[in-house]
Formats: C-alpha cells, sequence, structure tokens
C-alpha cells in the first residue's frame, strides 16, 4: 500500500493513502525510504513518526506501508553488539559509511557473513513447544548461544539439519511438519511483550554490588528502580557500575541520551570496561543501544523498545538480565515533543497525559518468569531519570516511581561533598525490601535484617541530633548523643559510601556488606556501655578504633566475614581495657 505525504513537521509526517495501514506499522517514508512507523490513524489520514532526519522530505513523495510493526531480530551474535534505536549495528555501519550514519542506510542487525555450527537437541519425531529449546549455535569465535522455536513456532520436526552443517543466522536448521522451518534467528516486534509461561515472585535480590543498595533499598531480580539525580550527581556513573559488577549475566545498556557527546562517551567507555568476572571486555556480555545525536527524538523511544525486546530474549534463555536505561527523561521529552505535534492536549508540565501509563506498561515489562521453553530468567531494570533542577516532585520522576519497585534518589548535596554513591537514604525507599528479607536471613546472616534496621534508625537519631546541634551546638549536647553522631558519620563514610575507583571496594558481596555493618553497629553499642560507665568519649574516640572501621571497605570478603568474631573480640578487648583504666 502506497501512500503519499500531505504534512511534514518535524519528526512527524502525515500521509494520505494509508488508510489500510495498521498502528504501530512501519512505513518507508519518501524516495530514501526512511524508517517511520505509524501513531495516528484518523480517516483517510496516517500520522507517522519518522525514525530519521526528515529534512529535505518533500510534499508528495510516497510512503510505502511494510505490513509488519517496527521489529528487532533475535538470535546468535547479539552479544557485543552496538545499535542504534532501530537495531542498526553502528560499528559494521561505521566500517561501511563512515563515521556519519547517512539516511536511508539499511544494514541487517545480525551480519549474514558469520557461519554457525548447529547442533540440534531435538531428533525426526520430536515435538516442538513454542519458546522451546532446540539446540546450540557455536560460533567461529567459540561462543555458543542456544537456539529457541519462536514464540509462535510448534509442530513435529521432520529434520534437523546436518550436526556440521555451516549456517547464517537467517537459514533455516530445523524442518517441521505443520509449521515454518526454524531459522537460527527470528524477528519480535518491539511494543509487544514475549510471553513467558508465567510470573515468579520477586524474593530473589538483584545484587549490585553497591552497600547502599543491597542493604538499604534491595531491589529484586525482575524488579524495577528508578534512579533520579539532577544533572551531574552520579546516574551514569552507577548505571555502569552496575552494568559491572551486579548478578546478571547479561546487561542490555540503553543510552538514550541528548547529547551527542554524552553518547560518544559511552561509545568510547563501554568497549574498554573490564568484566570483573571474566577479566576479559565486558560487551562480551553487553549489548549497548544508543541514539546517535543526529537521529531525531523519535528514535529514543524505539530505542528504549528496543533494549527492552533484547533483554526479554534473553531472558527467554533463561538467563538473568540488567536492563540499564540512561536516561529514561529523554524518552519523555521525545514523547512530549511528539504529543505537542500531534496537537495533543497537553497533561502536567506538556507531558502527553499518557506518560503515567506508558512509563508503567514499560517498565511491567520487567519480572522473573519461567521461560516458556523452561527455565527462570529475569529482567531488573535500573532507569535514570534526570529532573530539571533536580525536582523530584517533576512528572516524569513521579510517574516513575509509581512504576517502580525501589526509588534510589541522587542528591547533590551528598555529591558535592563527593559522597559518592551519593545515594540519599532520605527519600529513597524500597518497596521489595520486606520481602527479601528472607533471602539475607537464610542466605547471609540470620538477624541481617534487623541490623538494617538498626542502622536506618542510627541515620534517623543523627538527622535530629543535628538539628538540636545546629541550634544549641555540638558542645551542649550529652557524650552518648555525641557517640551515636560519631556512629552515624562511620555508617556514612565507613559503609554507606563506597569507592567506585578503588578496585578492593568496587563491588561489595552480601557477606562483606554484613561484616562490616555488624562491627560499625556493635562499636555503637559497645562504646555506649562504656560512657555509660563514665568512659569519657575522647578516649573511646582516641583509640584507633573509628580510624580502622573507616577501612574495612578496603579489606576483602574473606578477610572481614572469616575475621569477624577475631574483630569483635578485638573491640570488645580495647573498650574493656578502657574501662578498667
Ligand atoms: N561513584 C562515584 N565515585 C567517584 N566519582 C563519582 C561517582 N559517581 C559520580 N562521580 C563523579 O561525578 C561525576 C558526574 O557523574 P555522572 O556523569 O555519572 O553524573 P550524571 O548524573 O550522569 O550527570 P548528567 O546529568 O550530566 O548525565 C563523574 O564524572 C565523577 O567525577
Ligand atoms: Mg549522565
Amino acid at each position: 500500500m502506497t501512500g503519499l505525504l500531505t504534512r511534514i513537521a518535524g519528526p512527524t509526517v502525515t500521509a494520505r493513502g494509508l488508510a489500510g495501514a495498521g498502528l504501530n506499522e512501519v512505513v518507508w517514508v519518501g524516495e530514501r525510504m526512511l524508517l517511520g512507523e505509524v501513531i495516528r490513524i484518523e480517516g483517510p489520514l496516517a500520522t507517522l513518526q519518522v525514525y530519521e532526519d526528515t529534512a529535505g522530505l518533500s510534499l508528495g513523495e510516497p510512503a510505502v506501508a511494510s505490513g509488519a510493526p517496527l521489529s528487532v531480530e533475535l538470535g546468535p551474535g547479539l552479544l557485543g553488539q552496538v545499535y542504534d534505536g532501530v537495531q542498526r549495528p553502528l560499528q559494521a555501519l561505521a566500517a561501511q559509511e563512515g563515521d556519519f550514519l547517512g539516511r536511508g542506510v539499511r544494514l541487517a542487525a545480525l551480519d549474514r557473513s558469520l557461519r554457525w555450527r548447529f547442533e540440534p537437541s531435538v531428533r525426526a519425531g520430536d515435538e516442538v513447544a513454542p519458546g522451546a529449546r532446540v539446540g546450540t549455535a557455536h560460533g567461529a569465535d567459540g561462543s555458543s548461544h542456544p537456539v529457541l522455536a519462536p514464540p509462535w513456532t510448534a509442530g513435529t520436526v521432520e529434520r534437523a539439519a546436518e550436526a556440521a552443517a555451516e549456517v547464517a543466522v537467517d537459514e533455516p536448521v530445523l524442518w517441521l511438519r505443520g509449521a515454518e522451518p526454524i531459522a537460527l534467528s527470528h524477528r519480535w516486534p518491539v511494543r509487544r511483550p514475549r510471553p513467558f509461561r508465567r510470573r515468579l515472585p520477586p524474593v530473589v535480590p538483584f545484587l549490585t554490588g553497591q552497600r547502599v543498595l543491597d542493604q538499604f533499598f534491595p531491589v529484586a531480580a525482575g524488579g524495577t528502580a528508578v534512579v533520579p539525580g539532577g544533572f551531574g550527581t552520579g546516574k551514569t556513573v552507577l548505571e555502569q557500575s552496575l552494568a559491572r559488577h551486579a548478578a546478571a549475566d547479561v546487561v542490555v545498556y540503553v543510552g538514550c541520551g541528548e547529547r551527542g557527546n554524552e553518547m560518544a562517551e559511552v561509545l568510547d567507555e563501554f568497549p574498554r570496561l573490564v568484566d570483573p568476572r571474566t577479566g576479559g571486555p565486558l560487551m562480551a556480555r553487553t549489548v549497548l543501544v544508543v541514539n546517535t545525536s543526529n537521529m531525531p527524538v523519535a528514535a529514543r523511544e524505539a530505542s528504549i523498545y528496543t533494549g527492552c525486546t533484547l533483554a526479554e530474549y534473553f531472558r527467554d534463555q533463561g538467563l538473568q538480565v540488567a536492563l540499564m536505561i540512561d536516561s529514561t527523561s529523554r524518552w519523555a521529552e521525545a514523547l512530549r515533543e511528539i504529543s505537542a505535534r500531534l496537537e495533543e492536549l497537553p497533561g502536567e508540565e506538556g507531558y502527553p497525559t499518557s506518560l503515567a501509563s506508558r512509563l508503567a506498561r514499560f517498565y511491567e515489562r520487567a519480572g522473573r518468569v519461567e521461560a516458556l521453553g523452561g527455565g527462570e530468567g529475569s529482567v531488573t531494570m535500573v532507569g535514570a531519570v534526570s529532573p530539571p533542577g533536580g525536582d523530584l516532585s517533576e512528572p516524569v520522576t513521579q510517574c516513575s516511581l509509581r512504576a517502580a519497585g525501589a526509588l534510589w534518589a541522587l542528591s547533590p548535596e551528598l555529591a558535592h561533598r563527593r559522597h559518592y554513591p551519593a545515594v540519599d537514604w532520605g527519600p529513597s525507599f524500597s518497596l521489595e525490601a520486606e520481602r527479601l528479607r528472607g533471602w539475607f536471613e537464610r542466605e547471609v546472616a540470620e538477624g541481617s535484617g534487623a541490623l538494617r534496621d538498626e542502622a536506618v534508625r542510627l541515620l534517623q537519631r543523627e538527622r535530629e541530633l543535628q538539628e538540636v546541634a545546629d541550634l544549641v551546638g555540638t558542645e551542649s549536647l550529652q557524650d552518648a548523643e555525641r557517640l551515636a553522631l560519631e556512629a552515624a558519620r562511620l555508617l556514612r563514610e565507613g559503609f554507606l559510601r563506597q569507592s567506585a575507583v578503588d578496585p578492593a571496594d568496587a563491588t561489595c558481596p552480601p557477606r562483606k556488606a554484613h561484616a562490616m555493618l555488624e562491627l560499625l553497629l556493635a562499636f555503637h553499642r559497645r562504646a555506649l556501655a562504656a560512657v555509660e560507665r563514665g568512659v569519657p568519649l575522647r578516649a573511646v574516640l582516641d583509640t584507633g578504633l573509628p580510624a580502622a572501621l573507616l577501612r574495612l571497605g578496603q579489606a576483602s570478603e574473606q578477610d572481614l566475614w572469616g575475621g569477624r568474631a577475631a574483630r569483635r573480640a578485638e573491640l570488645e578487648a580495647t573498650l574493656a581495657r578502657l574501662e578498667a583504666e
């Protein structure tokens, strides 16, 4: 079906004669066949958002409906790739076209020149169910990838490709009776969540390696966290350290930025990141989706859905996937711009009234599931938000946190004091912390939940005491109160603060975190007892214990966990000596 362009307004165009096209159908726009998507149909007119620059497009040029929705290609060869929002492979395009991506340039997402050896795990006569694993694809680079039947395919195996056959990703390898043949790859529409058997309860934490997050505001595997933070508060550094250190088999990182240099940094830095688990490149288990700066705003939306669909595909292989988005505000701003072009009735601050439901529907695609083909996989989402002026009451932050399981709010004051990660324990929350308590009690240590509560109370006490001290001066506080302030400082600086650059401290396993917290709080309790028995606070602080507690982060997990009892005994002995004097 071919229509004609009747209106061009920035990233949106209107075409007449496409009335039979469906919502979200891909349309090739103009002589150069720019990639567009139907976003509104009114009588004979279809409005399209165009994912490529529309400059130079003229009225009367053709618009050709493709008959299919925007979709991505899923199969072996995704890991290590850098894609733009519509899954064009940027590395391959740069090699072919140079750095500036021309419009209308097409290249398959998965390299057709690579050969894979298919090793079937089913035989003639076997039944293949939707999403089932049917074999393995072995790459020339030694990698191997599960091959899944597409979610819509079911049938009886007639024959499989020869075990030694080397094929391209799109060639059939398994022929079925009653269904089309299965290839190593298949396509999936990005806006449709991939199906699974059932949702599993969020009772396993998504360990990030950041103490403040794992111990205070944990998110479940398959959960969602939003990270609002004003300009320069550390959103990108945090997302990248989660990409490296969080417990995820695969990382899908969506760079949804507006500034070209921001994306250039991502493209420059990511390929150099080392995977702390393997010592090899992090890219070996990462897919990057980035909006190049010469793509119009509509492409941001595509990048979000593309990233999510890639993440679901790995989830369906029974893998734990982290989907990081930096930043969702740029997507919301794109929605606002498109909505204005469509002359829709604006909602709060000009965002479309559908903003909340769109964000909610998107975050709902996170989850821990039993996959169609069996196996447990998860997609955990971490979405950065860039509230203008750092104001958390703005619509994108508010709509996001209504949909999220955890809020990790970054504070400009903490960042200014170089307290990183600048997660503000005041406004931050986790709705999943209670349900995850059981896991920490079982897998880490009994009493870990109570310890966390005690730490939270100490921070609240600090806030109250600080208010008093600001009014009447610290000197008017009693020793016990000044001790609480000191213990809270140690908790903040020795525990919540965590260096992203110190290799010993960049990530913290939960047992190490537990041992640290245990010791810090034991110090508070034991020192309080000493002070109450008349030991001057000065003497307690001069023991060298505070300085040692501040250095705990640099110790290893074995050292701290294995030496728990010894450190406790040492602390006890030091303070008992003071009491005896
Ligand atoms: N965990 C950390 N450890 C050490 N330094 C940090 C940490 N987090 C942030 N920083 C410092 O703060 C700077 C800004 O961080 P980052 O770029 O992540 O902020 P951002 O919130 O993404 O900013 P923008 O709003 O511009 O995207 C970094 O360049 C770094 O110097
Ligand atoms: Mg940033």
